[in-house]
């Protein structure tokens, strides 16, 4: 593949490319962007040269998703955990987060994109916080594909915080007091509003769900794939869909339950 291909400037007269049809398609499409870091150690490249190509998969899997008219993609872009890792590297991805919601701003006004961020933030720096901002205000009457970024994310985090607006709410007398239930918690998630996952992929074949989307991911199906993340092409995006079409899902129940739901 050329080095610039993933790397053209959008061009909105620019022909769709075909995508092939699927027996089903998950609504709510969720991926653990891994393996940025032993991508570029592969090929004795700094970690921030594995960063970079990763934005740039993460651009072209938005559009295949936007083409196959999925409900919603969640992107772990960066987690609460990883405020941890060197400064240098925090500032990178937060610098390639910019870039990557500046450059995608007219193409997701283009695809009726709807973009919004998951996750703490208010620990975001101002700089980040503006495009995000941006983003999320000027997308916001689009009814197209969710786009959610997970950046200063985590899964139990954000449930504490679902509990608390609860809480926050019963206090101010908004809603009245009573147990809390699923439905109190699931419509004050940072996802409120979009279907629950059901497919979960994950690069480099890690087999762990690393404080992501804890509550929606309850049924959600499991992909791991060995390619990095920046080897992650929309060809690898159409094996993660055709396996998940060929999936038995049960939700708890038998098989034939499901086939025959009023046998
Ligand atoms: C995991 O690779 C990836 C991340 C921590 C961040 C994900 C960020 C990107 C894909 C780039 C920015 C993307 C957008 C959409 C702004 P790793 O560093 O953990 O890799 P390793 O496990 O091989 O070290």
């Amino acid at each position: 593949m050329p080095l610039n291909e993933n790397r053209q400037r959008f061009d909105p007269h620019a022909e769709k490319p075909a995508v092939p049809s699927f027996a089903k398609l998950p609504r709510h499409l969720a991926i653990i962007m891994d393996g940025n870091g032993r991508w570029a150690a592969q090929r004795r490249r700094p970690r921030v040269f594995g960063h970079r190509r990763g934005m740039e998969r993460a651009k072209d899997i938005v559009r295949a998703c936007g083409d196959l008219l999925l409900e919603s993609l969640t992107l772990y872009a960066f987690s609460l955990d990883n405020w941890n890792r060197p400064k240098s590297e925090v500032n990178t991805l937060m610098r390639l987060l910019v870039k990557f919601l500046k450059s995608e701003l007219e193409e997701m006004m283009e695809s009726n994109i709807r973009f919004r961020v998951l996750g703490r933030r208010e620990m975001l720096p101002e700089f980040v916080m503006d495009a995000v901002r941006e983003d999320e205000v000027t997308t916001a009457a689009n009814t197209g594909l969710n786009l959610n970024l997970a950046v200063s994310y985590g899964g139990r985090a954000e449930i504490v915080d679902a509990v608390n607006a609860v809480r926050r709410e019963m206090a101010a007398g908004i809603i009245e007091e009573r147990p809390i239930t699923e439905e109190l918690i699931a419509k004050r998630l940072y996802t409120a509003g979009q279907p629950e996952v059901d497919l979960l992929v994950r690069t480099s074949g890690e087999l762990r769900v690393s404080d992501f989307l804890l509550w929606q991911i309850a049924y959600a199906e499991i992909y791991v794939t060995e390619a990095y993340w920046p080897d992650f092409s929309r060809e690898e995006l159409y094996r993660a869909l055709e396996a998940y079409a060929g999936r038995e899902r049960r939700f708890g129940r038998l098989g034939k339950q499901m086939r025959e739901p009023n046998g």
